[in-house]
């Protein structure tokens, strides 16, 4: 039994490493696909529901090419700032948009901010999401930091069961992602010839 909020994975030596993209779909996720597949790569994203509609493909897309989409709220509200009910229809409104979207159940979910985490990660699990996935490598790439920050930040911090937080949309104010897909286009490769295999966060906490 897994506990109800993970940040990482006991791997052993096994190189396996998980990146994760929060707060899309947006207009950043294509290219990062494009990414990941050049170099047989997956990733999970954590989606918020309000960002489905006119990107159902886009989400198709990511499942045929064996990433992952998990659960990250309607509407990016920190669940501290929610009832019990208002937390679980944020969930629930956003796993319907998913399986109407793609057929396919999420089965992760991810605070916004990764607040109030134990809390959310109750409310998840009756709703049949868990476990709760916060992350151990955090590069800060919401604050619109230089691609350059975010690789070093990430090959510096990464190890071995690590869940790598990033983001391919946003969750209050407009911001660009393109540092994050710069950064990826140099941090795949890197982590690949440091030996690490680029899985799912499911795969990862099956290892
Ligand atoms: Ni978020």
């Amino acid at each position: 039994m897994p506990p109800a909020v993970v940040r990482c994975a006991e791997v052993g030596d096994r190189r396996l490493l998980a990146l994760s993209f929060d707060d899309g779909p947006g207009d950043w996720t294509e290219a990062i696909l494009d990414l990941l597949e050049r170099h047989d790569a997956r990733a999970t994203f954590f989606v918020l529901g309000r960002q489905i509609a006119g990107r159902e493909a886009t989400l198709r897309r990511a499942l045929a090419g064996r990433h992952e989409v998990g659960n990250h709220t309607w509407s990016h509200v920190r669940a501290d700032a929610l009832s019990e009910t208002e937390l679980r229809r944020e969930l629930e409104r956003t796993s319907e948009a998913v399986r109407a979207a793609t057929g396919v159940d999420c089965i992760l979910a991810r605070p916004p901010y990764g607040a109030d985490a134990e809390r959310f990660a109750a409310v998840a699990k009756r709703i049949g999401l868990a476990p709760t996935v916060l992350w151990s490598v955090d590069p800060e790439d919401w604050r619109e930091s230089s691609s350059a920050a975010i690789v070093r930040s990430v090959l510096e911090d990464a190890h071995p069961g690590a869940i790598v937080d990033l983001h391919d949309g946003w969750g209050r104010t407009p911001q660009s992602r393109q540092p994050s897909v710069e950064a990826l286009g140099e941090l795949v490769p890197a982590l690949v010839s440091r030996g690490y295999a680029l899985v799912t966060v499911s795969e990862l906490l099956a290892a």
